[in-house]
């Protein structure tokens, strides 16, 4: 079965690593789609967020992982890919309300395409990309939070982290 993992990824992180990781291990193929929320301004570009994804499942050797760029509507992309499953990650009851709503818009969009939750794991449900971004802002970005290939884009781009 075809699953597909989208996010804005901005920047992805160790939460966003682990699950891709569970989600590769549970589907024959995981399309990893790095889409636009269309509310949110990106902070990295598409080709830079999508040059980390595929760094990330490199360095995993995770051979069953495609990743991809949406435009439009995510449920266009599943169709057009063969996929019917949606996976979101959970980490908290605020993005469960969230989440409910969006994967039942989904559901409306495209009866045919549900969408599977995957509980983060508990020592990294603190993590969100936004709270990368200000850290990086800050200076201060500590061990642990993302993968060492997007620190090392960061380190590269901003300067020196501490
Ligand atoms: N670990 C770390 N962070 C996690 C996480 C985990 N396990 N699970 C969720 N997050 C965080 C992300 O870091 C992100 O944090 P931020 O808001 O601080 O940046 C936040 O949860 C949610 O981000 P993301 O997963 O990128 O979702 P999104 O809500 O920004 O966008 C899209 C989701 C891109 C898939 C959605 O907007 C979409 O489908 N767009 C295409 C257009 C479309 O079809 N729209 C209709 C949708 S109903």
């Amino acid at each position: 079965m075809k699953a597909i993992f989208a996010g804005s990824f901005d920047p992805p992180t160790c939460g966003h690593e682990d699950i891709i990781l569970r989600a590769a291990r549970l589907f024959d193929t995981l399309y990893v789609v790095v889409a636009e929320n269309g509310v949110k301004m990106p902070f990295f570009s598409m080709e830079e967020r999508i040059r980390l994804v595929t760094d990330i499942a490199k360095s995993h050797q995770l051979s069953n992982v495609v990743v991809a760029r949406a435009e439009g509507l995510l449920v266009s992309f599943a169709r057009e890919h063969g996929c019917r499953v949606l996976v979101r990650s959970i980490r908290n009851s605020r993005d469960l309300l969230y989440e409910q709503n969006m994967a039942s818009m989904n559901r409306r969009l495209d009866p045919e395409i549900d969408t599977v939750f995957l509980p983060a794991r508990h020592e990294l449900a603190d993590i969100s990309s936004s709270a990368v971004r200000e850290l990086i802002a800050l200076g201060n970005l500590p061990d642990g939070i993302v993968p060492l290939i997007v620190r090392k884009a960061i380190e590269n781009r901003h300067g020196l982290l501490t």
